[in-house]
């Protein structure tokens, strides 16, 4: 699973957003230490402070499932005017299962993407090694 597929499975689940009050479509993919691949979009919430970006559901559906690293994530959101990087709480939780290696691909298509490290994304983050 490289690159490009997951810029495709991002831009597939992107179609299932449930954004009815921002109407800004977005689609994650997550690629874990063992090859598995899930895929999450965002879902909003009338109460909007309640609502889960699409990086964050992808990292939830890998995580209750049982894994822990993540070697890549992409997401995909604005596919013409810019790039949808990630919102700061996904930056927080991409950390919590990142390492060194770890990619964020910040994608509009398959021909027009960033690829970043996660030091890059949130420098000098707080993690697990701070407690
Ligand atoms: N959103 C994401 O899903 N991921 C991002 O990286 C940025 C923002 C969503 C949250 C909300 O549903 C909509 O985009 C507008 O903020």
């Amino acid at each position: 699973m490289g690159i490009v597929d997951l810029i495709y499975k991002a831009a597939e689940a992107k179609k299932n957003a449930y954004v009815p009050y921002s109407n800004f479509y977005v689609g994650a993919s997550v690629l874990t230490e063992d090859g598995s691949v899930y895929t999450g979009c965002n879902i909003e919430n009338a109460s909007f402070g309640a609502t889960n970006c699409a990086e964050r559901t992808a990292i939830f559906k890998a995580i209750s499932e049982g894994h822990r690293k993540i070697r890549m994530i992409c997401v995909v959101g604005n596919e013409t005017d810019s790039f949808t990087y990630p919102c700061g709480i996904c930056r927080q939780v991409i950390a919590e299962f990142a390492d060194k290696d770890t990619r964020v691909i910040i994608a509009q298509n398959e021909h027009n993407y960033i690829v970043k490290k996660i030091e890059d994304l949130l420098p000098a983050a707080f993690t697990k090694s701070d407690l």
